[in-house]
């Protein structure tokens, strides 16, 4: 170790996607590599990195006040914070634009760029670099690895399969900041699993733009969870998030098989306006959709769904916008993430005139979220009396003697009772729901 980074710590934040939450421990991983130490709090921190999304505009606006916060947190000398990052697709975006006028961040690394951080962060505190390095673009060959012991054991570990989107959905922005498709071998898929099994690890959730799109070789997803199906001591594989065109027949009846893929799926249906998919390019009708939504409840047992909704694509009349809320009365989803549309600069979509008010995509979006609140309420009614088998991730906060736990397909449940251990196999009598979690009992 070299003196200048000895004792510096390191604190990231992460935004967004569960990505960021893999590249987080990995750029963890790559800077403890060389030496440099991790802070819990911004406070303590003397590098403070922040993991940035991209994908709707107000994410943006409230990474940019972040990057001001905590610029004048240094300033009045609350916070070291001798060196302010950033990472993600923020960086990816903006690039040079980020630093331009001094009162931006001291680093600007890209998506692709992580294993040069603990360069560009020896050069810095060496007083060797540029004012603010700014390292982005997208290279073929990099998959880095996050740690095993970045996660605490028996949560579901994060693995990402691949990098990037081919799909050019009129309205999303990841094409760019993420780049094309880029696959992680399946070795190193496998021998990643193999750590994390090997510190007690029995869950992974495998991550992606489109895993369902994921292809090496002849291997397709089918056969990559086929593959990891065989490894010892794993239990259970999630996986997020699924594009509905490779949710093939012979995908579902795949995960059908299956023992430890988990008869979760997200598959984000965006609208339910046929007119609105195709300027959103999404590739499938309305109906296709809920072909394969059926498809999957014919043959998974107990699969349960989650999706995205986009509200106020431009030119999306109030009649389009009645399809979507037919479309999640019709599937029924666990969970529904809903968002109003945000243009985003350069994307297709940016060149049709966003023309649904503000003020209607607000009623539109808490229409929506309405819908599926009762949806939910009455789902989860139905659930009182069921028996589950649950494993248990850790002991609750509150209250005293109870735990948390999830179902395969992927139901919180707030487990009252018992002397369990993180990981165990439990059969459950369900008792009620509050919010998104379940009451249950232990049973024999
Ligand atoms: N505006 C609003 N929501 C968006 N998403 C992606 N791009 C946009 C945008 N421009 C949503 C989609 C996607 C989720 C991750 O974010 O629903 O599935
Ligand atoms: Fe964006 Fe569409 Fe790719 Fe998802 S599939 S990341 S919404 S372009």
């Amino acid at each position: 170790m070299t003196d200048e980074r000895a004792g510096v710590r390191v604190h990231i934040e992460t935004y967004g996607c569960q990505m960021n939450a893999y590249d987080t421990s990995a750029i963890h991983g790559l800077l403890a590599a060389r030496g440099y130490g991790r802070a819990e709090s911004p406070l303590e921190a003397d590098v403070v990195l922040l993991n940035t999304c991209s994908v709707r505009d107000l994410a943006e606006h409230k990474i940019l006040s972040r990057i001001g916060e905590l610029r004048s947190l240094r300033r009045r000398g609350l916070a070291a914070a001798d060196i302010i990052g950033v990472c993600g697709c923020m960086a990816e975006r903006l690039g040079d634009g980020l630093v331009a006028g001094g009162r931006g961040p001291d680093l600007v690394a890209g998506v692709d760029q992580y294993d040069q951080l603990p360069d560009l962060l020896d050069a810095i505190l060496r007083g060797e670099s540029a004012p603010a390095p700014v390292a982005v673009g997208h290279r073929d060959d990099v998959h880095y690895v996050a740690p095993p012991e970045a996660y605490p054991t028996n949560n579901s570990h994060l693995v990402t399969i691949h990098k990037g989107c081919d799909y050019r959905c009129t309205y999303c922005i990841v094409p760019e900041t993420r780049g094309p498709q880029r696959e992680k071998a399946p070795l190193l898929i496998e021998a990643e699993i193999h750590g994390i099994v090997a510190r007690g690890g029995r869950e992974v959730t495998l991550l992606g733009q489109n895993v369902t799109a994921y292809r090496s070789g002849d291997l397709d997803f089918a056969g990559l969870l086929r593959r990891l199906e065989t490894i010892d001591g794993l239990e259970r594989i999630r996986f997020l998030t699924g594009h509905p065109c490779d949710m093939t027949d012979d995908l579902i009846r795949t995960i059908a098989e299956l023992g430890k893929t988990c008869p979760w799926l997200h598959v984000p249906a965006q609208s339910g306006s046929d007119a609105v998919l195709r300027r959103m390019k999404r590739l499938y009708t309305r109906e296709r959709y809920l072909a394969m939504i059926a498809a999957a409840r014919r043959w998974i047992p107990d699969v349960t769904f989650s999706g995205d909704i986009i509200v106020g694509f431009p030119g999306e009349t109030d009649a389009d916008f009645r399809r979507t809320l037919e479309l999640v009365e019709e599937v029924r989803y666990d969970l529904l993430f809903s968002f109003k549309y945000s243009e985003r600069p350069g994307t297709p979509a940016a060149k049709l005139p966003d023309d649904v008010p503000p003020e209607v995509k607000k009623e539109r979006l808490a229409e929506l979220m309405a819908v599926q609140d009762a949806i939910w309420d009455d789902l989860a009614a139905a659930q009182t009396g069921a028996v589950w088998e649950v494993a248990v991730e850790a002991a609750a906060r509150r209250p005293a003697g109870s735990w948390r736990a999830r179902t395969p397909n992927n139901r919180k449940v707030l487990l009252h009772g018992g002397d369990h251990r993180p990981g165990d196999l439990v059969r459950v009598r369900v008792t009620g729901c509050e919010a998104s979690t379940f009451e249950a009992e232990p049973i024999n």
